[in-house]
């Protein structure tokens, strides 16, 4: 693995090699990438987030790395430097990796194909966002001890999101059973999953996947009715009691409150939204070091490997 850039491209056994490395971080592994000398990585992203880019910090941090912070709107991009040039320039001054967020499709693939160090995706406009997907089956994973056989209904704004195209095609890859529920303007029809109805499928369902509303990618219509759109499309109480009793709750947030999922429900016993941040952490460790531990001595403690992600 040279880059981390998409779930539809990566073999299943590179996934699950990276859901084992999670494993390790999440109990307790420690490991300094930065033992003898050191050694930078940039976090590049040219559009907002909170979650994402401070769990890489974090995880960047706690991996020994110095981190290379970018602000695009203070940057050389007022005049007008490009994505292209921006990341030559952190290479030059001696970044070992990229962890690029971008908001035009395929940005951060072509970047990576371009340049020669390794590029990590934190999210391309409505591509892909694998770290957020690596993130959500190791949760899935620590709930029912296996990826493999699960349902998984993945539910909103299917079209514009990077979250929900990332997870299909990885739970696909580890033999998960995915179904998306979505308003009909909203379906992406190039995803090859059935779309299936909220009510009937709820209460099959052993994850329940919430999707903020991308409203920043939408061209029209941008008036949306939170309660209407929490009764027709979002996770009412009503709905929460027909989950199956071991059915978990997860959105990638941010969260609408009372839109995607009733406020009632964002920390029930169910939801494991603030567990998925945890594990963010986790799992940006997990692909930094697969990327970038080439040679380095090892600190901490050894792990034991496990398999059973796809069994
Ligand atoms: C997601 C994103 O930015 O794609 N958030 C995140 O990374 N946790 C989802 C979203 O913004 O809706």
């Amino acid at each position: 693995m040279n880059n981390f850039v998409s779930m539809k491209t990566i073999k299943a056994n590179e996934i699950i090699k990276l859901l084992e490395q999670t494993d390790a971080f999440a109990n307790g592994q420690s490991f300094d990438l930065s033992s003898r000398k050191k050694r930078f990585i940039a976090n590049l992203f040219y559009e907002p987030s909170t979650r994402t880019k401070m769990s890489f910090e974090v995880a960047e941090k706690k991996l020994g790395l110095e981190v290379l912070d970018f602000h695009a709107e203070r940057s050389s991009v007022l005049k007008g430097e490009s994505v292209y040039d921006t990341a030559k320039t952190f290479a030059s001054i001696g970044a070992e990796a990229l962890v690029i967020r971008h908001p035009i499709n395929n940005q951060v693939q072509q970047l990576a194909e371009a340049l020669d160090l390794p590029v990590i995706n934190a999210g391309d406009g409505a591509g892909e966002h694998p770290t957020q997907s690596l993130l959500d089956l190791y949760t899935m994973y620590q709930e029912f001890g296996a990826i493999k056989g699960l349902n998984v209904l993945i539910v909103g704004d299917i079209l514009h999101s990077r979250v929900a195209r990332s997870n299909a095609y990885a739970l696909k890859a580890l033999g998960a059973n995915v179904y998306l529920a979505a308003k009909p303007e909203w379906k992406d029809q190039s995803l090859d999953f059935p779309y299936v109805d909220l009510d009937q499928a709820i209460e099959q369902c052993d994850v329940v996947m919430l999707l903020r509303i991308q409203l920043e990618r939408h061209q029209q219509s941008k008036d949306i009715k939170a309660s209407a759109y929490l009764t027709q499309y979002g996770l009412t109480v009503k709905r929460e009691q027909r989950m199956k009793k071991e059915a978990i709750i997860m959105h990638p947030a941010p969260i609408n409150r009372g839109v995607e999922i009733d406020d009632k429900l964002v920390e029930c016993q169910r939801s494991r939204i603030f567990k998925q941040m945890e594990n963010g952490v986790y799992a940006r460790m997990a692909v930094i070091h697969q990327l970038l531990n080439k040679g380095e001595s090892r600190h901490g403690n050894d792990y034991q490997t496990m398999f059973a992600y796809a069994h």
